[in-house]
C-alpha cells in the first residue's frame, strides 16, 4: 500500500471515519478474495499494513470503531466458512408497534380475524425483546444435534460447535419429543461485555462497540475455542420444527423449557388486557437500564397456540405476535453538508452528512432527510446542530434542529432543480413529495442503481457481483444494462485490477448459475417502482409464467379492458402499483430489456410452495356471502396456504365458489358459467379438512 498516509494524530474525526470506512471495505474485499476465492489480490505485506493502519486509527478514535470493523474479525474468517442449514420451519421476523394505539390495533386485528366478541379475553404473553442473535437449536431424541443462526430466515449457518460451548444450552433433555427445535436469543450480558472489553484492551486486542457486536463476533468464530473463552448467554422463547408434542399455551411451552433446563426470561408475564400489557411495558422500560442485558422492546404473543395456528402469518411475520419497541435513542451532532443521492427510479434523496457520532452503540455519519418538504418544514440547514435518532435497524433520521446553536451566517437550504448526476432538469410533480430526475436512462445514477438492484441479494443474487463491481463494470462500459451481465466473458475481467483468472472464472460460473431463476425473483429484479418482493410473489403466483404475465401486462394497458379489471382484483395490487407496472411496460427501452433477458434466461414458472396433494392446489377460489366459522381473511389465508389462488370476482377462470348465506350476484354468475364448483362453507371445510 502507498506510504503517503498522514499521521493519525493530524486527522479530523471525519477524515478518520472516512478512512476507516474505506479500510473496512478494502480489507473485507481482500479477505473474501483470499479465503473464499483463494485468489489474493495484494501482497501479505500490503494486507498487514492496511490492518495496522486500521488498528492505529481505531486506537486514536475509539468512538469511530465500526460495527463491521476488520479488527472484530480476529483470524479474519469469513462467515461463509460455516456450513449452511436450511431451516425446517422458517425463522421469521416480527412486525413493530411504536405506541399504545399500534398495540390496540394489534389486539383488534386478532379479535376480528378470530371473530371474537369484545368481552372474550385474549391472553397475551409479554416478554422482553432481547437485543442479541437469534439461533435455532435442534434436538433429536433429546440430543442436541445442530445449532444454526437465523441467516435470511430460510437458511442459516451451522454454528453447532460454537453453541456447544454455551453452558446454558443443555446437551440432552429428558423426556423430549422426537424432534424439537428450540429457538431463542444468544446475547452477552453487559457485565460480561465490559469484562471482555477490559481484557481485550489489556491484551492490546480490539474492543467491541456493544454487547450485540461482541456476541455476534464471538458466535461467528471459526475456531470454537475462541467462542468458549467468551461468556455468552441464552434466553429461549420459541419453537421451530416439533414432532410428537404440542403445547396449549405459550406459557406452557416456557414452563416446559424451564423444566428442561433452558433459561427463559424471568420478566415474562401473561396479560389479560391492553391496560395490563401497557403497564408491564412501562415497568420493564423503567427497569431497562438496570437489567444486565440489552433489550429493545417487548414482544407480545397470543398465549393460546390453537389461536396462533389459526392466525398464521403475513409475509414474513406472524399475525399472532408483535414487537413493541422502546423509543429510539438520540444524539446531537453537526450537519456538515446536505448531499443528494439519485436512486434507481430517479428520486433525488437529500442526505445529511454528519459529524460522526455514536448513537445506541453505532457510529452514525449520514442520515436521511427524506425530501424537500422535510427539510423545509424543519428548516434544516447546512451547519446546524441536529438531533438524530436511530431505532433498531432503521436508517438514522434527523429529528429536529437545535435553534440556539445555529451559526450566524446560515442560509436556508435550496433544493436542487437539476440532477446532480446528469444535469437533467429535476422536477416535482403536483401532489408528490419527491423530486425526480427527468434524465431517465441518460442519467448514470439511475442506470447504475438499477443494475445494483438487479444483482442484489433478493433479486439475482450473483455471488461476487456486488455494488462495487457493478459500478466499476458500468464505468468501463462492460455492463450497461442487465442483459450485458450474461454476455460477460472471463477474458474481459482478467486484465482488470483486482481480478485473477480464478476469480474471473468464478464470477462467470456464478453468473451462469443464475440463468435459471424463479419468476417472482425475476419480476422483483426488474426494479419496477413499488414492485417489491411480496408483490413480485403475488404477480408470479397469479400469472404463473413470464409469458402469461407479459401478456396480461400488455392486455391491461387498455383502459377499461377486462385484463385491467382482473389485475385490479388481485389482492395486494393497488391502483398506483398498476400505474407503475403499466408505465414500465410502456417504455420501449424496458420492453427491450425484458425481451433480451427472456432470450438469455430460463425463467421458471411459479410453483406454489406448500401444495402437496391438497385438493385445492392451483384452483382459483372465490368466497362470497357471509362465513360462519371463520372470517374472510382467515378463509383466504388458509386457502392460499393450500396452494389455491383467491380471487375477488367470478370469471371463467374460477374453479370453486364458496357461497355463504346472502351470496348474490357472484353466485348467479357462477351458475351461469356452469363449470364452477359451488360449495357452501361446510362443504368447503370438508374438502380442505385434514390438509
Ligand atoms: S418471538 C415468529 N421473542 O426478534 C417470531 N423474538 O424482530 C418469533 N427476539 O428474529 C419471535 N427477543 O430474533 C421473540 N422474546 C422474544 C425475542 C425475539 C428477541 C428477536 C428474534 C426475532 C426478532 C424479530
Amino acid at each position: 500500500m502507498s506510504g503517503n498516509h498522514r499521521p493519525v494524530e493530524d486527522l479530523l474525526p471525519m477524515e478518520a471515519a472516512a478512512e476507516l470506512e474505506e479500510l473496512a471495505q478494502a480489507i473485507a474485499a481482500h479477505d473474501k478474495a483470499y479465503y473464499q476465492d483463494d485468489a489474493p489480490t495484494i501482497s501479505d505485506a500490503d494486507y498487514d499494513a492496511r490492518r495496522q493502519r486500521n488498528d492505529a486509527l481505531e486506537a486514536a478514535f475509539p468512538d469511530l470503531v465500526r460495527p463491521d470493523s476488520p479488527s472484530k474479525r480476529v483470524g479474519a474468517a469469513p462467515a461463509s466458512g460455516f456450513g449452511k442449514v436450511a431451516h425446517a420451519v422458517p425463522m421469521l421476523s416480527l412486525g413493530n408497534a411504536f405506541d399504545e394505539a399500534d398495540v390496540a390495533d394489534f389486539l383488534d386485528r386478532i379479535r376480528r380475524f378470530l371473530k371474537l366478541t369484545q368481552d372474550e379475553p385474549v391472553e397475551i404473553l409479554a416478554e422482553p425483546k432481547i437485543d442479541g442473535l437469534s439461533v435455532s437449536l435442534r434436538y433429536e431424541q433429546g440430543h442436541f444435534v445442530r445449532g444454526a443462526t437465523r441467516g435470511d430466515g430460510a437458511t442459516g449457518e451451522d454454528i453447532t460447535a460454537n453453541l456447544r460451548t454455551l453452558s446454558e444450552i443443555p446437551e440432552t433433555i429428558a423426556g423430549a419429543p422426537e424432534v424439537l427445535e428450540v429457538r431463542g436469543e444468544v446475547y452477552m450480558a453487559k457485565t460480561d461485555f465490559q469484562a471482555l472489553n477490559a481484557r481485550q484492551a489489556d491484551n492490546g486486542d480490539k474492543v467491541f462497540a456493544n454487547p450485540r457486536n461482541a456476541a455476534a463476533g464471538s458466535l461467528r468464530q471459526l475456531d470454537s475455542r475462541i467462542t468458549a473463552e467468551r461468556k455468552l448467554s441464552l434466553f429461549a422463547y420459541a419453537w421451530g420444527e416439533v414432532v410428537g408434542r404440542g403445547w396449549v399455551t405459550q406459557q406452557a411451552y416456557l414452563d416446559a423449557l424451564k423444566a428442561w433446563g433452558f433459561p427463559t426470561n424471568p420478566l415474562a408475564r401473561v396479560c389479560g388486557s391492553l391496560d395490563k400489557i401497557i403497564a408491564l411495558y412501562r415497568d420493564i422500560e423503567a427497569a431497562r437500564a438496570s437489567l444486565d442485558y440489552d433489550i429493545d422492546g417487548i414482544v407480545y404473543k397470543v398465549n393460546r397456540t390453537d389461536w396462533q395456528k389459526r392466525l398464521g402469518f403475513v409475509a414474513r411475520s406472524p399475525r399472532w405476535a408483535i414487537a413493541h419497541k422502546f423509543p429510539a435513542e438520540k444524539a446531537v451532532t453537526r450537519l456538515n453538508k446536505i448531499s443528494i443521492q439519485v436512486g434507481r427510479t430517479g428520486s433525488l434523496t437529500p442526505v445529511a452528512e454528519l459529524e460522526p457520532v455514536t448513537v445506541g452503540g453505532v457510529v452514525v455519519s449520514r442520515a436521511t432527510l427524506h425530501n424537500e418538504d422535510y427539510i423545509k418544514d424543519k428548516d434544516i440547514r447546512e451547519g446546524d446542530a441536529v438531533v438524530i435518532q436511530r431505532a433498531g435497524d432503521v436508517i438514522p433520521q434527523v429529528v429536529e434542529i437545535v435553534p440556539e446553536q445555529r451559526p450566524a451566517d446560515s442560509a436556508p437550504y435550496a433544493f436542487p432543480t437539476q440532477c446532480p448526476e446528469c444535469g437533467s432538469h429535476a422536477e416535482r410533480m403536483e401532489g408528490e413529495a419527491r423530486t425526480r430526475c427527468t434524465g431517465g436512462l441518460i442519467c448514470p445514477a439511475q442506470a447504475v442503481e438499477r443494475l445494483k438492484h438487479f444483482v442484489s441479494r433478493d433479486a439475482f443474487d450473483i455471488e461476487g457481483l456486488g455494488k462495487k463491481q457493478v459500478e466499476a463494470f458500468w464505468e468501463d462500459g462492460l455492463v450497461k444494462q442487465p442483459q450485458d451481465i450474461f454476455s460477460l466473458r472471463a477474458e474481459q475481467l482478467t486484465d482488470r485490477e483486482g481480478w485473477g483468472e480464478k476469480s474471473a472464472e468464478n464470477l462467470i460460473a456464478a453468473i451462469a448459475a443464475r440463468r435459471t431463476i424463479a419468476l417472482d425473483r425475476f419480476i422483483y429484479a426488474l426494479g419496477i417502482p413499488q414492485i417489491g418482493q411480496a408483490t413480485g410473489k403475488t404477480l408470479a403466483k397469479n400469472f404463473g409464467t413470464l409469458d402469461a404475465w407479459r401478456e396480461a401486462m400488455d392486455a391491461a394497458s387498455l383502459v377499461g379492458s377486462e385484463a385491467r379489471q382482473q389485475l385490479s382484483e388481485i389482492d395486494g395490487i393497488g391502483p398506483s402499483m398498476i400505474d407503475d407496472l403499466l408505465a414500465f411496460f410502456s417504455e420501449p427501452h424496458n420492453r427491450a430489456v425484458v425481451d433480451a433477458l427472456q432470450d438469455l434466461l430460463n425463467v421458471q414458472a411459479f410453483e406454489a410452495p406448500t401444495v402437496g396433494d391438497s385438493p385445492v392446489a392451483d384452483k382459483t377460489v372465490v368466497f362470497t356471502g357471509s362465513l360462519e366459522t371463520m372470517t374472510r381473511a382467515e378463509a383466504k389465508a388458509r386457502a392460499e396456504s393450500l396452494g389455491a389462488k383467491v380471487a375477488g370476482s367470478v370469471s371463467k377462470k374460477t374453479d370453486i365458489l364458496v357461497a355463504g348465506p346472502g351470496a348474490g350476484s357472484k353466485r348467479k354468475k357462477a351458475e351461469e358459467i356452469g363449470t364452477i364448483n359451488i360449495l357452501d362453507e361446510a362443504e368447503w371445510l370438508t374438502l380442505v379438512e385434514g390438509t
